[in-house]
């Protein structure tokens, strides 16, 4: 159950971000970050990285408490590679609509039903599903190991359609596909995006591989979170339209100050719907609050996360150079 932010538990605002450090000091934590989470705490987290980059400095990590700021399955990975570290999540119902999207006794009948398959799962479901999972991808390396799979190997891939076709584009493999969806990166309207490209001549389009081919087909470069910031920064291009979640412009803007950023708009633009109602749900005020009382930790069974490990431990040996 996430804490109730009451009030008087808090110190004033502008106190707010003083007594976080104060914190880490005092419990010999490190904060976490990925390119999702609200500007403030992208600021104060010792790394900022997409879920590969997460997973490394977690591995890494010889914090005794890891402050993790992105979702369930991300902390969770986090526990899978360093034990030894307290996780703390600032608010436990930070999930992911691929993650829940994809229950593990289904997912044990999918695989049942495609016997000899190779089981490929993107890195956001849950501890459960990796653990019947071959090996591990991210939006980052999910190519390069796919290309790295024997020819005459059938695959599964898990649980994001539009990354799998993405996939399954680049690489010419044919693959068993489970249907699930992000519902940010779901929310991008191609005719906007047309619309927006004609009234800025010479901008480009950007784009995560989670959005559907619609969108990818306009995109000068499609990429992992990192990828995108990288390349939008080195790109000599002035205007760039990103399409995924918002939060990735928070990096652009500080690392290239002179270039314009322009989300990519959303069908219904009067929600805000390019920004992760799950990432979302971590705020300063939590972050504060899971550093004081150590909770809520995520725990997990041995047996679960050595079987979890396993194929996560296989994408690690298979993306060096990434
Ligand atoms: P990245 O690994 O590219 O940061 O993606 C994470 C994610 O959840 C995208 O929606
Ligand atoms: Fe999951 Fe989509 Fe949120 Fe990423 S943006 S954490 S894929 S719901």
């Amino acid at each position: 159950m996430p804490l109730p932010v009451l009030k008087d538990e808090l110190p004033p605002a502008w106190k707010l971000e003083e007594e976080i450090e104060r914190l880490k000091k005092e419990r010999n934590a490190v904060i976490l970050s990925h390119y999702y989470q609200e500007s403030e705490i992208q600021d104060l987290a010792d790394h900022v990285g997409d879920s590969l980059g997460l997973a490394r400095a977690a591995q890494k990590s010889d914090a005794k408490v890891i402050a993790f700021c992105g979702v369930h399955f991300m902390a969770e990975v986090a526990k899978i590679l360093n034990p030894e570290s307290t996780v703390v999540l600032p608010d436990m119902k930070a999930g992911c609509s691929l993650a829940d999207g994809c229950p593990p006794d289904q997912f044990r009948a999918f695989i049942d039903a495609h016997p000899g398959h190779f089981v490929v799962s993107y890195i956001n479901c849950s501890a459960a599903v990796k653990a019947m999972s071959d090996v591990i991808v991210t939006s980052s390396n999910a190519v390069k190991i796919v290309q790295q799979i024997p020819k005459d190997q059938p695959i599964i891939f898990a649980p994001d359609k539009h990354l799998a076709r993405y996939v399954q584009k680049q690489t010419g493999r044919d693959m068993v596909i489970w249907q699930g969806t992000c519902i940010v990166h779901e929310t991008f309207s191609e005719k906007k995006i047309i619309e927006l490209l004609l009234r800025n001549p010479g901008a480009e389009l950007i784009a995560h591989p989670e959005c559907e081919e619609a969108v990818l087909r306009h995109a000068k470069y499609i990429g992992s979170t990192t990828g995108l910031i990288k390349y939008a920064v080195s790109s000599p291009v002035q205007t760039l339209i990103v399409a995924t979640e918002e939060g990735v412009l928070h990096q652009m803007r500080r690392d290239a100050p002179n270039k314009s950023f322009i989300p990519a708009p959303p069908e219904d633009e009067s929600c805000a719907c390019n920004q992760c109602p799950y990432m979302r749900l971590n705020t300063m005020e939590k972050l504060y609050l899971c550093l004081r009382d150590l909770k809520p930790t995520i725990e997990m069974d041995e047996e679960l996360r050595l079987a979890a490990k396993r194929p996560i431990d296989k994408m690690l040996e298979m993306s060096t150079g990434i």
